[in-house]
């Protein structure tokens, strides 16, 4: 009899832990209809952003780009590329339209974690340090005045206020950074200050964010990019908006007549995202409590610690894992989104991946099939409503530019797209791009495409400081 009653225990638990991860699907309700409820929400936000200062959680920075690559540009320019766990120098020479991209070349530095949390002058140093090495590499071939100063465009991927295309004053930091003195402080001054320290003759002539770098690129390659969005660490997005559909902007209208805006959707809110209670714990326990809680539903920084949390809570109320909760469990961004991934995209029959992973992440070992088929799930369940919420948020876009009606039918209209998210999680960008689909129908969805620009935001930046350098063109041939 004791037998019996361990198994009725048992299946009892096994009950709790299927209701709890019933309880997580239905919370994460993406249905078509909540989809186009969310990207009209956006889109008045979008709206409410663009007509005053503070007027929406969207922040919709001005960028003061109004001229986009257009293959013309010529040199050397170098970019650096800042905005999550790894920085990245480059630099390009540009041969104009015919020549295009000459030579690249690139170096990636990983930041040590306690320099995202450590002083301005500390971050800096060390970016400008890595910075002055990688130009002291620089071939002969390259330079015809080894002494000029070199032109830099600077990616920064957090929320900053521009005064102009080279200065701009940062908001505050998202995705794990959290610099007090930074904040509040113009990066290009901090930057230029950490360069002289450093003895290195370069001048920041491009100060931009990830997406609109990787609008510029995705521009120089194809002309009907219209927007840009980064699925990567963190979210965000950037598009080509009309100047004077822009009220707050008191500046002289550009002759282009456009300006790019930094929409950093990642703060976006509505009463329309499904956020569960493990959305709130995430939140309320992070560096950022109240803000980015569009971006902590979708990104790559986040995605796999709400996959932790619903796991933590089916083993502690539902013995899901055994009698006592694994401690390695109860550390929280210890499973990271491309372990999830993996574990969601295990293919082979007995989920040895899954078994593997639990095993190596947190101590796991001796789950049963059933188990493993169980934590699949709750992956698909949690990637399956970031994805969507992500196609919702382009659509968004599309219907602020009008795309979506008939009038402009048959334009073609392109959203570059980047991120480490994108890029590697497989059924993350199957299920973005079909629900993208899903929501444009089949025609428009012929006419508004996605395409994939790797490291986009590096050769954009580059491209950026081309346009808006001091020795414009006179690297030319
Ligand atoms: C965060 C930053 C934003 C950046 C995005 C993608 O949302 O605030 O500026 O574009 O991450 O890197």
């Amino acid at each position: 009899s004791q037998v019996v009653r361990q198994r009725m225990r048992r299946s009892g638990m096994w009950a709790r832990a299927m209701a709890i991860l019933k309880g997580m699907e239905q919370m994460s309700e993406t249905s078509l209809e909540k989809l186009r409820q969310l990207a009209d929400a956006m889109n008045v936000e979008m709206h409410a952003g663009l007509a005053s200062e503070g007027g929406s959680k969207l922040k919709m920075l001005i960028s003061y780009v109004d001229k986009l690559p257009t293959g013309d540009e010529r040199g050397l320019f170098y970019a650096l590329d800042l905005g999550g766990t790894n920085f990245r120098v480059m630099r390009v020479k540009l041969g104009g339209k015919e020549q295009r991209v000459l030579k690249q070349e690139s170096a990636e530095v990983s930041i040590p974690p306690e320099l995202m949390v450590g002083t301005s002058d500390q971050l800096f140093d060390y970016i400008a340090e890595a910075l002055a090495k990688f130009v002291a590499t620089e071939g002969e071939d390259l330079h015809p005045e080894p002494d000029r100063q070199r032109e830099l465009g600077f990616t920064f991927s957090f929320p900053v206020k521009q005064t102009s295309i080279a200065s701009g004053t940062l908001i505050r930091w998202t995705k794990g950074f959290s610099i007090e003195d930074t904040v509040g402080q113009d990066v290009v001054a901090e930057l230029t200050k950490a360069m002289q320290r450093k003895n290195l003759n370069m001048r920041v002539s491009a100060l931009v964010n990830d997406t609109v770098g990787t609008l510029a690129g995705g521009r120089y390659d194809d002309q009907n990019v219209i927007a840009a969005v980064i699925l990567g660490t963190g979210t965000n997005a950037a598009y080509v908006e009309l100047a004077q559909a822009i009220p707050k902007w008191h500046g002289p209208l550009p002759k282009s007549g456009e300006m790019v805006i930094n929409m950093e959707w990642g703060n976006f809110r509505s009463s329309y995202l499904p956020i569960s209670e493990y959305d709130t714990g995430l939140d309320a326990e992070s560096l950022n409590p109240g803000e980015q809680i569009y971006e902590k539903m979708i990104s790559g920084m986040y995605l796999g610690e709400i996959v932790r949390r619903v796991l933590c809570r089916m083993a502690e109320e539902a013995s899901f894992f055994g009698d006592t909760v694994p401690e390695k469990l109860k550390i929280p961004f210890i499973l990271r989104t491309p372990e999830m991934s993996a574990m969601h995209q295990d293919t082979s029959p007995d989920l040895k991946v899954v078994a593997a992973k639990l095993k190596a992440i947190f101590g796991i070992s001796n789950t049963s099939l059933k188990m493993r088929k169980a934590i699949v799930e709750l992956c698909d369940i949690v990637s399956t409503r970031g994805a969507r919420l992500a196609a919702a948020g382009i659509f968004g876009i599309v219907k602020k530019l009008g795309r979506d009606s008939g009038e402009v039918e048959k334009q073609k209209s392109v959203i570059a797209l980047d991120g480490g998210l994108y890029e590697h999680y497989t059924k993350f960008r199957e299920c973005m791009v079909g629900s993208l689909k899903e929501l444009l129908g089949s025609e428009l969805a012929e006419s508004i495409v996605i395409e994939h620009f790797n490291d986009g935001s590096g050769i954009g930046a580059a491209l950026l400081a081309a346009s808006n350098c001091l020795f414009q063109y006179l690297d030319a041939e």
